[in-house]
Protein backbone atom coordinates (compact mmCIF):
# COMPACT_ATOMS: atom_id res chain seq x y z
CA UNK A 1 0.00 0.00 0.00
CA UNK A 2 1.35 3.42 -1.07
CA UNK A 3 0.81 6.67 0.99
CA UNK A 4 0.64 10.45 0.29
CA UNK A 5 1.70 11.16 3.96
CA UNK A 6 5.03 9.66 4.65
CA UNK A 7 6.43 9.22 8.13
CA UNK A 8 9.91 10.54 9.61
CA UNK A 9 10.74 8.33 12.75
CA UNK A 10 12.14 10.57 15.50
CA UNK A 11 14.85 7.90 17.99
CA UNK A 12 15.27 10.55 20.44
CA UNK A 13 13.01 8.44 22.93
CA UNK A 14 14.00 4.66 21.63
CA UNK A 15 16.44 2.67 23.42
CA UNK A 16 20.15 4.90 22.68
CA UNK A 17 21.89 2.06 24.05
CA UNK A 18 20.79 0.55 20.24
CA UNK A 19 20.30 3.12 17.75
CA UNK A 20 21.21 1.04 15.05
CA UNK A 21 18.78 -1.46 15.65
CA UNK A 22 16.21 0.83 16.97
CA UNK A 23 16.35 2.53 13.35
CA UNK A 24 16.33 -0.40 11.48
CA UNK A 25 13.01 -1.65 13.26
CA UNK A 26 11.35 1.83 12.47
CA UNK A 27 12.33 1.55 9.03
CA UNK A 28 11.15 -2.25 8.70
CA UNK A 29 8.15 -0.90 10.46
CA UNK A 30 7.05 1.55 7.57
CA UNK A 31 9.37 4.66 8.50
CA UNK A 32 10.57 6.48 5.54
CA UNK A 33 13.30 8.36 7.56
CA UNK A 34 15.44 8.78 10.24
CA UNK A 35 14.17 11.94 11.64
CA UNK A 36 17.80 13.02 14.19
CA UNK A 37 16.95 15.19 16.96
CA UNK A 38 19.84 17.18 17.51
CA UNK A 39 19.74 19.29 21.13
CA UNK A 40 22.81 21.69 22.82
CA UNK A 41 21.36 22.26 25.89
CA UNK A 42 21.07 25.99 25.01
CA UNK A 43 18.80 26.26 22.69
CA UNK A 44 16.35 24.26 23.95
CA UNK A 45 16.66 23.14 27.58
CA UNK A 46 17.77 19.87 26.92
CA UNK A 47 20.95 17.69 25.30
CA UNK A 48 20.54 14.94 23.07
CA UNK A 49 23.57 13.80 20.46
CA UNK A 50 25.24 15.51 17.76
CA UNK A 51 26.75 14.75 14.42
CA UNK A 52 29.82 11.65 15.30
CA UNK A 53 26.48 9.96 16.63
CA UNK A 54 24.95 10.47 13.04
CA UNK A 55 27.92 9.42 11.40
CA UNK A 56 28.40 5.95 13.19
CA UNK A 57 24.74 5.79 12.44
CA UNK A 58 25.64 5.61 9.02
CA UNK A 59 25.95 2.13 9.75
CA UNK A 60 22.97 1.03 8.75
CA UNK A 61 23.03 1.75 5.06
CA UNK A 62 22.43 4.40 2.26
CA UNK A 63 18.55 5.17 3.84
CA UNK A 64 17.49 8.90 4.33
CA UNK A 65 18.17 10.81 6.97
CA UNK A 66 16.44 13.85 8.32
CA UNK A 67 18.41 16.21 11.04
CA UNK A 68 16.70 18.45 13.23
CA UNK A 69 19.09 21.10 14.80
CA UNK A 70 17.62 22.35 18.13
CA UNK A 71 20.98 24.68 18.16
CA UNK A 72 22.11 28.35 18.93
CA UNK A 73 24.88 27.99 15.80
CA UNK A 74 24.10 25.94 13.30
CA UNK A 75 26.69 27.67 10.93
CA UNK A 76 29.26 26.58 13.38
CA UNK A 77 28.96 23.18 12.95
CA UNK A 78 27.13 22.41 9.16
CA UNK A 79 30.38 20.97 8.18
CA UNK A 80 29.53 18.33 10.76
CA UNK A 81 26.43 17.40 9.60
CA UNK A 82 26.92 17.23 6.30
CA UNK A 83 30.10 15.12 6.34
CA UNK A 84 27.69 13.03 9.04
CA UNK A 85 25.77 11.98 5.96
CA UNK A 86 22.23 14.12 6.50
CA UNK A 87 20.28 13.91 3.70
CA UNK A 88 18.21 16.83 4.91
CA UNK A 89 19.01 19.32 6.96
CA UNK A 90 16.44 21.48 9.24
CA UNK A 91 17.35 24.74 11.50
CA UNK A 92 15.75 27.03 13.60
CA UNK A 93 14.41 30.34 12.36
CA UNK A 94 14.44 31.66 16.01
CA UNK A 95 18.39 31.21 16.08
CA UNK A 96 20.18 35.02 16.46
CA UNK A 97 22.61 34.72 14.03
CA UNK A 98 22.95 34.54 10.11
CA UNK A 99 20.55 32.02 8.36
CA UNK A 100 20.93 32.54 4.61
CA UNK A 101 24.59 31.52 4.11
CA UNK A 102 24.08 28.19 6.62
CA UNK A 103 21.06 27.01 4.12
CA UNK A 104 22.72 27.90 0.95
CA UNK A 105 25.83 25.58 2.37
CA UNK A 106 23.15 23.10 2.76
CA UNK A 107 22.16 23.33 -0.53
CA UNK A 108 25.24 23.27 -2.05
CA UNK A 109 25.98 20.10 -0.90
CA UNK A 110 23.35 18.96 -2.36
CA UNK A 111 21.27 18.46 0.89
CA UNK A 112 17.58 19.17 1.44
CA UNK A 113 17.33 22.95 3.26
CA UNK A 114 14.64 22.97 6.00
CA UNK A 115 14.01 25.78 8.75
CA UNK A 116 11.87 25.10 11.61
CA UNK A 117 9.16 27.25 13.10
CA UNK A 118 8.54 26.81 17.09
CA UNK A 119 4.55 27.13 17.92
CA UNK A 120 4.44 31.13 18.78
CA UNK A 121 6.70 31.95 15.90
CA UNK A 122 4.60 33.68 12.87
CA UNK A 123 5.00 32.40 9.50
CA UNK A 124 5.91 35.29 8.26
CA UNK A 125 9.39 34.67 10.06
CA UNK A 126 10.17 32.55 7.51
CA UNK A 127 9.65 35.34 4.70
CA UNK A 128 13.09 36.43 4.12
CA UNK A 129 14.39 32.67 3.13
CA UNK A 130 11.08 31.81 1.10
CA UNK A 131 13.14 30.52 -2.06
CA UNK A 132 16.21 28.50 -0.07
CA UNK A 133 13.89 26.21 1.71
CA UNK A 134 13.25 22.52 0.71
CA UNK A 135 11.65 21.96 4.31
CA UNK A 136 9.20 23.82 6.15
CA UNK A 137 8.60 22.36 9.82
CA UNK A 138 6.14 23.19 11.65
CA UNK A 139 6.70 22.54 15.32
CA UNK A 140 3.44 21.14 17.48
CA UNK A 141 4.93 21.33 20.73
CA UNK A 142 7.59 23.15 22.39
CA UNK A 143 10.77 21.77 21.14
CA UNK A 144 13.34 19.87 23.81
CA UNK A 145 11.47 16.93 24.43
CA UNK A 146 9.51 13.93 23.37
CA UNK A 147 6.14 12.69 24.53
CA UNK A 148 4.51 16.24 24.30
CA UNK A 149 0.83 17.10 23.76
CA UNK A 150 0.09 18.26 20.19
CA UNK A 151 -0.65 22.11 20.18
CA UNK A 152 -3.22 23.41 18.05
CA UNK A 153 -1.62 26.52 17.77
CA UNK A 154 1.45 25.12 15.35
CA UNK A 155 -0.91 22.93 13.24
CA UNK A 156 -2.64 26.10 12.06
CA UNK A 157 0.47 27.02 10.46
CA UNK A 158 0.53 23.56 8.28
CA UNK A 159 -1.59 24.44 5.64
CA UNK A 160 -0.18 27.87 4.86
CA UNK A 161 3.45 26.70 5.39
CA UNK A 162 2.53 25.15 1.59
CA UNK A 163 2.98 29.00 0.64
CA UNK A 164 6.11 29.84 1.82
CA UNK A 165 8.08 27.87 -0.85
CA UNK A 166 9.32 29.86 -3.96
CA UNK A 167 11.90 28.91 -6.15
CA UNK A 168 15.17 30.97 -7.28
CA UNK A 169 16.24 31.65 -10.79
CA UNK A 170 19.25 29.39 -11.82
CA UNK A 171 19.04 27.22 -8.33
CA UNK A 172 17.84 23.86 -7.93
CA UNK A 173 13.73 24.16 -7.72
CA UNK A 174 12.78 23.84 -4.16
CA UNK A 175 11.35 19.86 -3.20
CA UNK A 176 8.54 21.80 -0.90
CA UNK A 177 8.08 19.55 1.79
CA UNK A 178 6.09 20.49 5.14
CA UNK A 179 6.73 18.60 8.22
CA UNK A 180 5.21 18.54 11.50
CA UNK A 181 7.02 18.01 14.70
CA UNK A 182 5.92 16.71 17.42
CA UNK A 183 2.85 15.01 18.93
CA UNK A 184 1.84 13.39 16.16
CA UNK A 185 0.21 10.14 17.35
CA UNK A 186 -3.08 8.23 16.15
CA UNK A 187 -5.33 11.20 17.78
CA UNK A 188 -3.46 13.87 15.87
CA UNK A 189 -2.81 12.17 12.33
CA UNK A 190 -5.89 12.98 10.89
CA UNK A 191 -5.13 16.94 11.27
CA UNK A 192 -1.79 16.87 9.88
CA UNK A 193 -3.19 15.22 6.97
CA UNK A 194 -6.26 17.47 6.34
CA UNK A 195 -4.11 20.61 6.34
CA UNK A 196 -1.87 18.81 3.80
CA UNK A 197 1.25 17.86 5.65
CA UNK A 198 3.93 15.66 3.85
CA UNK A 199 6.03 14.27 6.51
CA UNK A 200 5.00 13.36 10.28
CA UNK A 201 7.71 13.44 12.37
CA UNK A 202 6.80 10.13 14.52
CA UNK A 203 8.38 9.65 18.09
CA UNK A 204 7.56 8.68 21.41
CA UNK A 205 4.64 6.75 19.66
CA UNK A 206 6.37 4.48 18.27
CA UNK A 207 8.74 3.12 21.40
CA UNK A 208 5.33 3.40 23.99
CA UNK A 209 5.49 -0.11 25.68
CA UNK A 210 2.89 -2.31 24.23
CA UNK A 211 2.81 -0.48 20.78
CA UNK A 212 3.70 -2.40 17.69
CA UNK A 213 6.34 0.14 15.53
CA UNK A 214 4.33 -0.69 12.35
CA UNK A 215 0.64 -1.00 13.58
CA UNK A 216 1.44 2.42 14.64
CA UNK A 217 2.89 3.79 11.33
CA UNK A 218 0.50 2.06 8.81
CA UNK A 219 -2.12 3.68 11.13
CA UNK A 220 -1.28 7.19 11.53
CA UNK A 221 0.05 7.11 7.64
CA UNK A 222 -4.24 6.17 6.61
CA UNK A 223 -5.37 8.42 9.01
CA UNK A 224 -3.68 11.25 7.80
CA UNK A 225 -4.17 10.27 3.96
CA UNK A 226 -7.76 9.50 4.81
CA UNK A 227 -8.09 13.31 6.40
CA UNK A 228 -6.39 14.43 3.17
CA UNK A 229 -8.60 13.06 0.62
CA UNK A 230 -11.81 14.56 2.31
CA UNK A 231 -10.51 17.83 2.23
CA UNK A 232 -9.19 17.67 -1.00
CA UNK A 233 -12.89 16.34 -2.00
CA UNK A 234 -14.36 19.45 0.12
CA UNK A 235 -12.17 22.05 -1.98
CA UNK A 236 -13.71 20.28 -5.15
CA UNK A 237 -16.94 20.42 -4.00
C1 LIG B 1 10.92 17.70 20.01
C2 LIG B 1 11.50 16.94 18.83
C3 LIG B 1 10.55 15.98 18.22
C4 LIG B 1 10.07 14.90 19.15
C5 LIG B 1 9.07 14.03 18.51
O1 LIG B 1 11.80 18.68 20.38
O2 LIG B 1 11.90 17.84 17.83
O3 LIG B 1 11.11 15.43 17.04
O4 LIG B 1 11.10 14.11 19.62
O5 LIG B 1 8.62 13.15 19.49
P1 LIG B 1 7.08 12.99 19.87
O6 LIG B 1 6.45 12.32 18.69
O7 LIG B 1 7.12 12.17 21.08
O8 LIG B 1 6.53 14.37 20.09
ZN1 LIG C 1 12.38 16.96 15.87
Amino acid sequence: MTHRTLVSASILDCDLADLARESMRALDGGADRIHLDVMDGHFVPNISFGAPIIKNLRRIGNRPFDAHLMISEPGRYMDQFIDAGCDSITIHVEVEEPIEPTLLKVRKAGRLAGLAIKPATPLSALDPYRDLLDIVMVMTVEPGFGGQTFMDEGAAKIGPARGVFRDRPGERPSRREVHVDGGVNRDSAAVCGAYGADVLVVGSTLWRKGHDISEEIRAIKALADEANERSMNLVKE
